[in-house]
């Protein structure tokens, strides 16, 4: 069976509620994801919940609730969200159902009996009201703590190591020798330079039951759960493996979840995530997997944050922005495509309510949907709706942004991907403004030009829908819908000129994007 294209986003954590950020990071992905579809290959896309730790366990009990009530409670609330947003994911991992925790628990042992997973004392700075290890970071100039700690003591604990020094070396050389494992380009820069100017430290994956119930046992010592991080980035792996991807049940041999013969999927081909888990994915992850013996993931894909107004979100000023609220009041599509085109997959983004009214206004409703409401308006004027022979002024220009747009997709260059489709609606609007089919409809000797400009108009609104699929699926289908197509908008071949054919009829134009300034407010 050949390879599925794989892609993932990171698993959010089950203590608050969906926010931009989140879903940013879903919607990029999913653009990913549809676009790959479009070009024919079979994808997979996984997304879903980190419901262990700490931060959950106290969540819960803030609610009152037991940990896994209070995540059966939020995991509706997310999986709300992501059918909200669109998104067209093939599955989604919580990190409590059993064919996670099973995989999780292979892989402990099978680290363990190979050497790879040591236990050992840690002696350091214990809060017991925060049931925490508090690092020199947490401590004031003058060596005391926030009263929030309570009493800060030493303590010295054991607790279960996996080994990662050890693959150091074998990881610089590794990303030296892959470029395209972290992208951006930068943010390679940003891991090899802390490659090769710390030593790693060897990674913590335990917390004894009696400080932290809510994890995986650990397989081997029953007084100890595994801790977030180890459990977290294996749900990548789990999922492939439990589904019976043949190369995660090969690393995992004997206990392997399922039988080898369900969908390839491992190596995933592109883990989407934000910055500030970078060194998660791009240190630990890659040599997690080498001391499995599985093969690394392609890509690791680092996104930017979002901020509102040039500063930080946060729940506490109200400094948020709600995407449900958005979308109730804008509609979905308005809102993927401000978030995608507003920044490139690497930097931060800044949202401001006025850019986004600006954006909706001047390239939603002046710009694609104003070209879609008069091409299919005046071939509804003044050819009743009929197509009339094919016609290829605009054909170079459609075929160039097809070609152009593709480049971007393929390259994660989302937003160059827009700004090269908007390219190709502004000339189609400047071509209404230069050829002026309302003029040449009065005059009857003019009628053969008219129907040359009304085809290029109306093919280049249907090759749009298809190069649009991706980004706003809603808009798209509504633009075939209006054109009555039958065929589907989300196959990339589709953008091939000439697929309206002179004798069929579309239907009536509806504003995709009303012009909400316009509207008097009541
Ligand atoms: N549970 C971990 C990830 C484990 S992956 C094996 C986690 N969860 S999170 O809920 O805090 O964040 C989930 C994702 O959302 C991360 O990729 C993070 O970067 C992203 N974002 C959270 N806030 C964000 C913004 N303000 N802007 C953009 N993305 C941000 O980390």
């Amino acid at each position: 069976m050949s390879k599925r294209f794989y892609i993932t986003t990171a698993i959010d954590y089950t203590n608050g509620a969906p926010h931009l950020g989140h879903a940013y990071e879903k919607i990029i992905t999913d653009v990913i994801a549809r676009a790959h579809r479009g070009f024919g290959d079979s994808v997979f896309f996984l997304t879903g919940l980190d419901e262990h730790g700490q931060k959950v366990q106290q969540a819960a009990q803030a609610e009152g609730l037991q940990p896994q009530a209070y995540c059966d409670k939020l995991a509706e609330q997310w999986r709300a969200f992501v059918q909200a947003l669109g998104v067209s994911n093939d599955d989604f991992v919580r990190t409590t159902q059993p064919r996670h925790q099973k995989v999780v628990q292979a892989l402990l042992e099978k680290l363990h009996a190979q050497g790879d997973i040591y236990k050992a004392p840690y002696e350091g700075w214990y809060s017991a009201r925060q049931e925490t290890f508090l690092t020199d970071k947490e401590r004031r100039e003058d060596g005391s703590w926030d009263s929030s700690y309570g009493e800060v003591t030493r303590l010295v604990e054991e607790n279960w190591y996996f080994r990662m020094s050890e693959y150091q070396q074998w990881l610089i050389e590794y990303i030296e020798a892959t470029p395209t494992f972290v992208y951006p380009d930068y943010r390679r820069n940003e891991v090899l330079g802390f490659l090769k100017n710390v030593t790693l430290d060897d990674l913590c994956i335990s917390r004894p039951l009696s400080r932290l119930s809510w994890g995986i046992p650990i397989p081997f010592d029953p007084d100890y759960v595994n801790y977030v991080w180890f459990d977290a980035l294996t749900n990548y792996f789990s999922v492939p493996a439990s589904l019976g991807d043949p190369v995660a049940c090969d690393v995992l041999g004997a206990s392997a979840p399922a039988k080898a013969t369900g969908p390839s999927l491992w190596p995933a081909d592109i883990h989407v995530i934000g910055k500030d888990i970078l060194r998660f994915h791009a240190v630990y992850w890659p040599i997690m997997l080498k001391a499995a013996g599985a093969p690394l993931p392609k890509q690791i894909l680092a996104h930017g944050w979002w901020m509102k107004d040039g500063e930080k979100m946060s729940k506490s000023t109200g400094n948020v922005v709600d995407p449900l609220a958005v979308i109730a009041e804008w509609g979905l599509d308005a809102f993927r495509y401000y978030v995608v085109r507003e920044l490139e997959i690497g930097p931060d983004g800044n949202w401001t309510d006025e850019g986004f009214r600006q954006r909706y206004t001047s390239e939603l409703a002046n710009g694609l949907g104003n070209l879609v409401n008069r091409s299919i308006s005046m071939l509804n004027k003044y050819r009743n709706g009929v197509v009339p022979n094919c016609h290829s002024e605009l054909e170079p220009d459609a075929v160039r942004a097809v070609q152009e747009v593709e480049n971007c997709l393929r390259q994660r260059r989302l937003q160059a991907a827009l700004s090269g489709i908007w390219d190709l609606i502004n000339k189609a609007n400047q071509y209404v403004d230069r050829t002026a089919p309302f003029k040449l409809a009065k005059d009857p000797e003019q009628s053969g030009r008219l129907d040359q400009v009304l085809y290029n108009l109306v093919e280049t609104c249907r090759v749009l829908a298809v190069l649009l699929n991706p980004f706003i699926p809603n808009t798209s289908e509504r633009i075939y819908a209006q054109l009555k197509v039958c065929s589907e908008p989300e196959l990339w071949r589709h953008t091939a000129w000439g697929g309206l054919l002179p004798g069929h009829t579309v239907g009536a134009p509806i504003p995709l994007f009303p012009r909400k300034d316009l509207v008097p407010k009541v």
